[in-house]
């Protein structure tokens, strides 16, 4: 079989099995087991599978459809135009996630001085990485209470040669962190324990998903906790979901001076920004 051949063949069956990606799946699944770029793909329509790429290929393709994510299936994750490596360990990083670090470049670069950044729950470092790398004004001490997403975080800033502006501490919110901050970014987990959830989200590990009072818990913990911590005019930006706003919002009307929402790509509400 030609790679257009099996293209379409897995991409219905993906879709069949309930991938509302299917066919990107399919690609970035085949470019991985034939070690080409996904567009290199339509380069080589007409290359013919040998047997042992088709049985890689089939076995990858499998895993997918009983939920697998393709991040894990292939191990990195494209994510502000950077590559993360990306395990079972951490969440695969989100695009919704994208409008909370453009923000966080956006308040870095106006300000231009030196910024010190808390990223926390880092998980792959996604956030922390993607702050640093594009904010060159920054550096950014990651918590996170999963030691084994540490030791991916880690990789990854040592990939994206980072080391020196990106420190990583364990602990629980911003315990594990010293010092005041000009921005305290996070990315906590916030799904309420009875959310019913696509079998790819619910793959990935639950203390990076799940938090009490239906999703709002961590959130709310970490703005009491953030004031304390921030230096004169410093910020918070915390990523959320549209149902625990206004129990966020809540906590945010009484330790900051204001505060404000911005919507991701698909106009949900997905950002809470507050200042002291
Ligand atoms: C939703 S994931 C986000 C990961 C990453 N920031 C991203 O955007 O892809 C939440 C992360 O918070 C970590 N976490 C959960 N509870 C925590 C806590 N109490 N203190 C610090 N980190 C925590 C999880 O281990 C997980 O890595």
């Amino acid at each position: 079989m030609t790679i257009v051949e099996v293209l379409k063949l897995s991409a219905d069956y993906l879709q069949k099995h309930g991938s509302d990606s299917a066919r990107l799946d399919a690609e970035i699944l085949l470019a991985d087991v034939l070690g080409l770029r996904r567009l290199d793909l339509y380069l080589r329509f007409d290359r013919k599978l040998q047997e042992d790429e088709l049985a890689a290929y089939r076995s990858l393709v499998a895993r997918r459809a009983k939920g697998e994510p393709v991040a894990y299936l292939v191990g990195h994750r494209e994510f502000m135009g950077l590559d993360f490596e990306v395990t079972p360990d951490v969440l695969v990083p989100n695009p919704d996630t994208e409008v909370l670090v453009q923000r966080a470049v956006a308040i870095a670069r106006e300000v231009g001085a030196p910024l010190r950044v808390a990223d926390v729950g880092t998980g792959s470092g996604c956030i922390a990485i993607s702050i640093a790398h594009y904010a060159q004004n920054t550096a950014v001490w990651a918590s996170d209470i999963s030691p084994q997403a540490l030791a991916v975080a880690a990789r990854n800033v040592a990939q994206h040669g980072l080391a020196g502006r990106v420190h990583l501490e364990p602990g629980d919110l911003m315990r594990g962190l010293s010092g005041e901050f000009d921005l305290v970014c996070a990315n906590l987990p916030y799904v309420a324990a009875n959310a019913n959830l696509p079998a790819e989200v619910s793959a990935q590990p639950s203390r990076a998903l799940f938090a009490g009072d239906g999703g709002a818990a961590l959130v709310r913990e970490l703005l009491a906790e953030a004031p304390a911590r921030l230096k004169p005019g410093g910020r918070v930006l915390v990523e959320l979901d549209p149902s625990i706003l206004t129990a966020v919002a809540d906590v945010a009307g009484h330790g900051f001076a204001g505060h404000r929402v911005h919507r991701d790509a698909g106009g949900r509400e997905r950002v809470l920004e507050a200042w002291s």
